[in-house]
């Protein structure tokens, strides 16, 4: 499928991705060089002394009308259509958003984590705004891997877009044991196994020891032969020992991020807000944090990597891709944005022709390194500034 603008222009005779006029599209919308702005507007000094630039200066935002681009990417035996795919625990089961969203045009949907049994959840609050983003604490409430597969398979499956089935076990075998049972099962495209739920005791342990997580997708790996992607925690030390450890254990992708543990308290009652104490952070709070988790990972893995973390608009999505991830997920922006996807995915092809790219895969990890030489502009100090620094 080829798309404009929002709107689906044609598919290849063959029915699989095409580009059209992508040259031509890159010729019209070619902009006249920038002026260079005067030192005194390209940077700022605070009072500390920390020097920066306005992200109005940093970011451009060109004028687009209509282009071509191939949208399909690969996560290594998975084809997607398209790299926007909803993230597990924000989206439901899909049912519910369906008359919200267009759900044949998304990428991929990823559904609440599944148990093998059915789990009631974590007492409340379960979540908790926050500046820039939401705590949750809901603890895994589903109604359990049988209840999925009799009452969420089958409309899921009935969609367009692939369906990643997330599961969560206590142990290896109940890992093992989830993945043997959705083998071969109509409208399971892959397993996302979730080893980085923060809000189950016990639940972040696999996700944290490199080893452990390499035993849990050698377990499922074994039972089934569905593509994996294994869901990695941010709240670790070394995120890219465990995707390693992950990718050698034979997951076909990485998933990153799960949210950062965080905290909110009533200060008055001397409580924790969430029934927990502690949950999971989330949005775009979070969304520095999830770039440089993918960054580290895709520099540290062979295979594709799907970012996720604070993801909302276009921009975001295409740093993820920049930074190196295939695909991302969009999820707390489901909850305050519903339809944050049909947007970003309507912005898609543009932002793609603007790095003149004609594929979504041959923009992904293309970062420019930071060069550790980089010369920084000598800017005298503003003259009530004291010698305070951090
Ligand atoms: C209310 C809520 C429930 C979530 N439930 C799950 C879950 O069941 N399984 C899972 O792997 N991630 C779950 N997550 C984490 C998200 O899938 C995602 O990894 C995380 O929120 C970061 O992305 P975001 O900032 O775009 O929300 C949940 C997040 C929220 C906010």
């Amino acid at each position: 499928m080829v798309y404009s603008l929002g709107e689906p222009l044609r598919a290849s005779a063959s029915g699989s991705p095409c580009c059209v006029d992508a040259l031509s599209f890159r010729a019209a919308h070619k902009r006249a060089p920038r002026p260079a702005l005067p030192p005194s507007e390209r940077t700022g000094t605070l009072a500390t002394g920390v020097y920066y630039a306005p992200i109005s200066q940093i970011l451009e935002t060109p004028s687009v009308t209509a282009v071509s681009v191939d949208l399909s990417v690969p996560l290594g035996r998975l084809r997607l259509a398209n790299p926007i795919l909803v993230a597990s625990g924000t989206f439901g089961y899909a049912r519910e958003m369906a008359g919200l969203v267009d759900l044949g045009r998304l990428g991929g949907i990823v559904p609440k984590t599944i148990t093998p049994q059915p789990r009631g959840g974590n007492a409340p609050w379960r979540t908790v705004e926050t500046t820039g983003g939401m705590l949750n604490s809901i603890g895994l409430d589903n109604d359990g891997i049988e209840a999925f597969i009799a009452h969420h398979l089958p409309y899921l499956g009935s969609l367009p877009a692939p369906t990643i089935v997330s599961i969560a076990g206590h142990d290896l075998n109940e890992f093992t044991e989830m993945a043997a049972r959705l083998d071969g099962l109509p409208g399971v495209a892959a397993i996302e196994l979730n080893v980085s739920c923060p809000n189950v005791s016990g639940g972040v342990d696999f996700g944290v020891d490199p080893a452990m997580c390499r035993k849990v997708v050698e377990g499922a790996r074994r039972a089934t032969s569905l593509p994996i992607l294994a869901k990695l925690t941010p709240n670790v030390a070394d995120i890219a020992s465990v995707a390693r450890a992950a990718a050698d254990g034979g997951a076909d992708a990485i998933s990153a991020v799960n949210t950062c543990l965080g905290m909110a308290v009533n200060w008055r009652k001397r409580k924790p807000i969430l029934g927990n104490g502690v949950g999971g952070l989330s949005g775009p709070a979070i969304k520095p944090i999830a770039l440089r988790c993918v960054y580290q990972v895709a520099q540290a893995v062979s295979i594709p990597v799907v970012g996720i973390g604070g993801i909302a608009t276009i921009d975001d999505v295409m740093e993820f891709l920049v930074a190196g991830a295939s695909a991302v997920q969009i999820g707390t922006a489901n909850f305050y944005n519903p339809t944050a996807t049909i947007t970003i995915l309507d912005a898609l092809p543009a932002a793609v022709a603007e790095l003149g790219a004609e594929r979504i895969i041959d923009i992904v990890g293309s970062l420019k390194r930071p060069s550790p030489a980089s010369p920084i502009v000598p800017i005298s100090p503003a003259p009530h500034t004291t010698s305070k620094t951090h």
